[in-house]
């Protein structure tokens, strides 16, 4: 019988989207997903490094899993992502039940893994790949288009010379590598062909993309271009509806970019701006190359091109040296440019970066009360938008039953959660296109009433 695996994804939607990636190759292979982890023959684990807590969840995970693999013979567990980047062959030195690892330039060696996994041979494959041979794979198998009805991520750039001094993804992910525009305009077009309205790019600096090629002048040979001419390409591609990427760095929003999101429609209105802190301090102990004034320019300046436009954020409480006057700064940073949302993170100390050898380590209890008072303003400051969109009209994008399975949940542009009342009534389903009246702000989503299709026109022609 088929090889049923499953895999578990931690991190990223670069991760998610690598999980997509090898679930699509072990479908190439001739096996199946399984539909729970106790049916299947082989489990992945994609992990996370960014903080200690994901990293620590792939060894307790391993832990627990020793039984899983125990119950029936033949099982097979393998490790992938960015800890197994990291870590390579000490986690099979150290974890026996592991059969294979792969690292984040890998994926496409997962098929032989498995096979001489069952072979009982237990190997290792992290080798940094500078080629563009991983962008090579196979088109998306049948049986992953349903899962995500509509939309796709796609992969436009991948690793990061940013070296910030907190973060690990670097040393995870390897050198920046931006993909020809051909390349990503063929997939777009092969997507959209296949009922994909919404792409995401990923790239974990998105925004840099091309600009190594652009600055040695080698664009036209390695066939890439600035951001926004790639985003007006992709644009132009009829059927593609929604346009998203993910994450930026604020140092390569340029002239173009902003104008970008005043000038292309299918470009969502909404821009994740990583501010990590509004301290200018500490932005340079982050070595994040802005100031918190900067910031605020490129948030007006994105709503300047397109007023509808929101802008949320990640923000690290506790990085060291951080004084009570620098948290202020990043408080008054968040409200100044009134983030609609942000995720928030307690510093934490990563192998090989520089910030664990600065001075002044900010206590534990101070960061976990810093971290509580930042998330109190922001819950005030996603409430108050939810509340500016009662009695508006939006367009959502299905995406699948909300959490509580009675009612559809979906998207707006702006990337807002939007929950649909009686959506049995309108005839929706997951990857349709409805309108929705707001009739409620929540503190984590927008409740709509779908309209009837019968306005559906007329609503359209006055937007
Ligand atoms: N490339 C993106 C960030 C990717 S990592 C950027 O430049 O902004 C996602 C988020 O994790 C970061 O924005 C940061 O807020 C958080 N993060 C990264 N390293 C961290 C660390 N050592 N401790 C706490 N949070 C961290
Ligand atoms: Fe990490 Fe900085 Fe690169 Fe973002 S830009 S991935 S925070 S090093
Ligand atoms: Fe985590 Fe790697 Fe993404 S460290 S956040 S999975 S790039």
């Amino acid at each position: 019988m088929a090889t049923r695996f499953s895999i578990r994804t931690s991190g990223c939607q670069m991760n998610v989207h690598d999980t997509e990636k090898v679930a699509n190759l072990l479908h190439h292979a001739g096996m199946n997903g399984a539909a729970e982890e106790a049916d299947a023959d082989l489990l992945i684990l994609n992990t996370c490094s960014i903080r200690e807590k994901a990293e620590h969840r792939l060894y307790s995970d391993l832990g627990t899993l020793r039984a899983w693999k125990a119950e029936r013979a033949g099982r097979l567990i393998g490790v992938g992502g960015c800890v197994a980047q990291q870590e390579g062959d000490t986690i099979l030195r150290r974890f026996p039940q592991v059969d294979f690892v792969f690292g984040t330039h890998n994926l496409r060696h997962v098929p032989a893994l498995i096979d001489d996994a069952k072979a009982g041979r237990r190997r290792v494959e992290t080798e940094e790949n500078r080629s563009l041979e991983r962008f090579d794979l196979p088109e998306r198998h049948p049986a992953l288009s349903h899962t995500t009805p509509g939309r796709a991520f796609l992969t436009v750039m991948e690793g990061c010379d940013m070296f910030c001094s907190f973060c690990i993804v670097p040393r995870t992910r390897g050198r920046e590598i931006s993909r020809p525009a051909q390349a990503i305009l063929d997939e777009a077009r092969h997507l959209v062909e296949h009922g994909v309205c919404e792409i995401t790019l990923l790239g974990q600096t998105v925004n840099a993309y091309g600009r190594h090629d652009l600055r040695r002048g080698h664009s036209a040979r390695a066939g890439t271009m600035p951001f926004h001419q790639l985003l007006a390409q992709l644009d132009a591609i009829p059927g593609l509806r929604r346009l998203r990427y993910t994450s930026p760095h604020p140092i390569f929003f340029d002239e173009g970019l902003i104008r970008a999101h005043g000038e292309l429609e299918s470009l969502c209105p909404h821009v994740h701006l990583p501010a990590q802190s509004g301290s200018d301090r500490i932005l340079d102990a982050m070595r994040r190359r802005y100031t918190g004034d900067e910031l605020r320019a490129i948030a007006s300046a994105l709503r300047g091109a397109r007023p509808d436009l929101v802008v949320t954020t990640d923000l690290i409480v506790g990085f060291p040296g951080e004084r009570d006057e620098d948290f202020a700064d990043t408080l008054r940073l968040v409200q100044d440019i009134g983030f609609v949302d942000s995720y928030s993170f307690k510093y934490s100390a990563r192998p090989g970066t520089r910030a664990p050898t600065l001075e002044d380590a900010v206590a534990p209890d101070r960061a976990q009360e810093r971290l509580e008072a930042l998330q109190a303003l922001q819950r005030d400051l996603t409430i108050a938008y939810h509340r500016s969109r009662v009695g508006q009209d939006v367009e959502v994008l299905v995406e699948g039953w909300s959490r509580r399975g009675h009612q559809l949940s979906g998207r707006d542009p702006q990337h807002r959660i939007v929950n649909l009342e009686a959506p049995g009534e309108a005839g929706l389903e997951p990857g349709a296109f409805t309108w929705a009246r707001v009739v409620e702000a929540t503190p984590h989503s927008l409740l709509g009433e779908p309209l009837p299709p019968a306005n559906l026109l007329g609503i359209a022609s006055f937007r």
